[in-house]
């Protein structure tokens, strides 16, 4: 370890705020990432931890580059903006304001999904669609991990589809992926989709964006009630990812309740439902798919902690 590395992972340590939302990250992923990025090669933390580090002689322009990425990564400009990566379910993807960005945990939905797509009697041309795909992560594992699927991402957002688009040239996936505007499933509205998609997927915004206190657990008030909401969110988050991404009406699940009524009318008999939840919504969501008839099969997929995060749902 050289003095420069030292002095600045000195810094890191005392003055770096580490969000549980990106376990990769610690003084010395962010340092890695960092240094990679400040000599024009840029790679996600995962990526960084493991691979060697270039030279950066004293007095060096990359030096002073390097000097100033961790200025703004401990004044709280995300790492993946600064770098313009993230490393999802093994890609190393193109990360930047203009959509969320992927995080670890949304690996066990794209792992699911794989894995519903993998299993016997599935098709093998399966039609998939990602919902609220972003920067389209989990579009890019799924085509990446499932090669006779066909992958479809849309998003209420432009500037997300554009930048989604971008991240399919860079991955080399632009062909295995198409991308659409829209809300939900709006933009699939034709024959050849109506009753005819294998897998729908989703990372929603799930935040309520209602300004509650505790106090107003009112009478009648779901359970989902307690989870995280937009305004408690981290300024890492709040300053720099777009809120559509996150905001999901008063309670936070206004667009989970909108695609669990649509999504039937796209899937085929057999075809799933899987959709990541925020922490506290899980089981009422469960309840709500198990009491539905267009629903034959409900899982819900826990954390380490035990707590529901995605539900995969089959259609009668
Ligand atoms: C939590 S982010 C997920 C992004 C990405 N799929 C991921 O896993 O990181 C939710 C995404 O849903 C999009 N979105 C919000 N409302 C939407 C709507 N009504 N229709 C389609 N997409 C929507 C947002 O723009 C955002 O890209």
């Amino acid at each position: 370890m050289n003095d420069t590395y030292r002095k600045l992972h000195d810094r890191l340590v005392i003055g770096l705020k580490l969000l549980p939302d990106k376990p990769e990250e610690s003084p010395d992923s962010t340092l890695r990432a960092l240094w990679h990025a400040a000599t024009g090669d840029p790679r996600s933390a995962v990526a960084a931890l493991h691979d060697e580090l270039p030279e950066l002689p004293a007095n060096s322009p990359s030096l002073q580059t390097l000097e100033h990425f961790v200025d703004r990564r401990l004044a709280g400009e995300p790492l993946a903006h600064i770098t313009g990566r993230q490393q999802f379910m093994g890609l190393e993807m193109l990360c930047g304001p203009q959509a969320l960005i992927p995080r670890a945990e949304t690996e066990q939905l794209a792992r699911a999904s794989i894995e519903l797509l993998q299993q016997p009697g599935m098709r093998q041309r399966a039609v998939v669609i990602d919902v609220g795909t972003g920067c389209g992560n989990l579009a890019f594992a799924i085509a990446h991990h499932v090669p006779d699927a066909e992958v479809f991402g849309t998003d209420l957002s432009e500037d997300a589809i554009a930048f989604a688009k971008r991240n399919g040239v860079h991955l080399g996936l632009q062909t295995r992926v198409e991308f659409r505007t829209g809300d939900l499933l709006a933009s699939f509205e034709t024959p050849d989709f109506l009753g005819h998609v294998d897998l729908i997927v989703s990372n929603p915004p799930y935040i309520a964006s209602a300004k509650l206190n505790q106090a107003d657990m009112v009478v009648g008030a779901p359970p989902y009630i307690r989870t995280t909401r937009v305004e408690q969110m981290a300024a890492e988050i709040a300053h720099h990812e777009p809120r559509l991404a996150f905001d999901g009406g008063p309670f936070g699940v206004t667009i989970l309740m909108r695609l669990i009524e649509d999504a039937p009318r796209f899937l085929r008999a057999g075809g799933w439902l899987a959709f990541e939840v925020g922490l506290g919504q899980g089981a009422a969501l469960t309840k709500r798919l198990q009491r539905d008839h267009s629903f034959q099969e409900v899982r819900a997929l826990v954390d380490g902690n035990g707590a529901s995060r995605a539900i995969l749902a089959r259609r009668s």
